[in-house]
């Protein structure tokens, strides 16, 4: 039996839970939110789909009442504000740090053995501020991000590419920021062969300009920030984990010296198994990409201080 809890009704958190139930990837999905009969609402919808949609996950939906989330084997966390037009993920802090912080505290009290994977944005420093404020195991607790980025950047490359998407492989580390994000071109291939010997450099470098915006792009058009490729690159991590696939995802994770870095959380390739983070990939990269994973790690250590700053770690 398996049972995951998404918390946050809003459309990432709905996509998410949608994602999770359709593919029966757990046998229960919580979802919570703290608007009065919000969650209750997307789960009854969810669940008038499941004749047409042939499955038979157990949904519930709760207002607030985290006794209903025990035991949950993965808890997902994208409680917060989206970003609107022209903001940036960073200037979310102020309101999202102490909702995160008070989400991940109940979520242990219910489920101390769950890994969490957090979305909420900044995601670098969320992902930060809930293994702090849990004290839970650093491979316990990570963020989406690079899930998502990379599935971004593995669709831009295709589309340049006019190639099946399956076929191309692609990482994004770093940050999870417009700016901080690193889509490593270095590796990226399609059937081994090097993009680089496929693409021109300017072909390549719009690849990878469209996946750093990729967010701000969609928070663009849609007047708030995208969610069917956030809920689904939250539950292509949750699935990894439930069905211990292990699978490499760049992941928001916990580093101790990995990539010269200590004391952060920040995008690098992961195993991600049954036991949550299994391992950290240390990859080869270019010098361009070392000084610009060092210039990302900046960035999001001045976000993280802000966490002292507002008094929330
Ligand atoms: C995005 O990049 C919501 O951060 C998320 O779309």
């Amino acid at each position: 039996m398996s049972k995951v809890t998404v918390v946050g009704a809003g459309a990432v958190g709905a996509t998410c839970a949608n994602v999770l139930a359709v593919n029966e990837v757990a046998n229960e999905v919580v979802l919570l939110d703290i608007k009065e009969g919000f969650a209750e609402g997307k789960i009854l919808d969810m669940f008038q789909t499941s004749a047409l949609q042939d499955f038979d996950t157990k949904l519930t939906g709760v207002t607030n009442d985290y006794s209903k989330t025990a035991g949950s084997d993965v808890v997902v966390i994208t409680s917060g504000l989206p970003r609107k037009p022209g903001m940036t993920r960073e200037e979310l802090i102020g309101v999202n740090a102490g909702i995160v912080k008070t989400v991940a505290e109940n979520i242990l009290k219910y489920s101390p053995k769950a890994f969490i994977i957090v979305v909420s944005n900044p995601m670098d420093t969320m992902t930060y501020l809930a293994l702090k404020a849990t004290g839970l195991p650093k491979n316990q607790v990570f963020g989406m991000g690079g899930a998502l980025d990379s599935s971004r950047f593995r669709c831009y490359l295709s589309k340049a590419l006019d190639a099946n998407m399956n076929e191309v492989e692609g990482m994004v580390i770093g940050g999870h920021g417009d700016t901080t994000m690193i889509p490593v071109t270095s590796m990226a291939n399609y059937k081994g062969i090097p993009v680089s010997d496929l693409l021109s450099k300017e072909e390549l470098d719009k690849v990878v300009a469209d996946t750093m915006v990729g967010g701000a792009t969609l928070t663009k058009l849609l007047g708030t920030s995208a969610w069917y490729a956030p809920g689904a690159a939250a539950a292509y991590v949750a699935e990894s984990i439930i069905r211990d696939q292990k699978k490499v995802i760049p992941s928001c994770v916990f580093l101790e010296g990995e990539y010269g870095q200590s004391d952060i959380c920040i995008g690098v390739p992961a195993v991600i198994g049954k036991n949550g983070v299994e391992k950290i990939l240390e990859v080869k990269l270019s010098d361009a990409e070392k000084a610009a994973f060092e210039k990302s790690a900046a960035a999001v250590r001045a976000t993280n201080d802000v966490l002292k700053e507002i008094g929330v770690l």
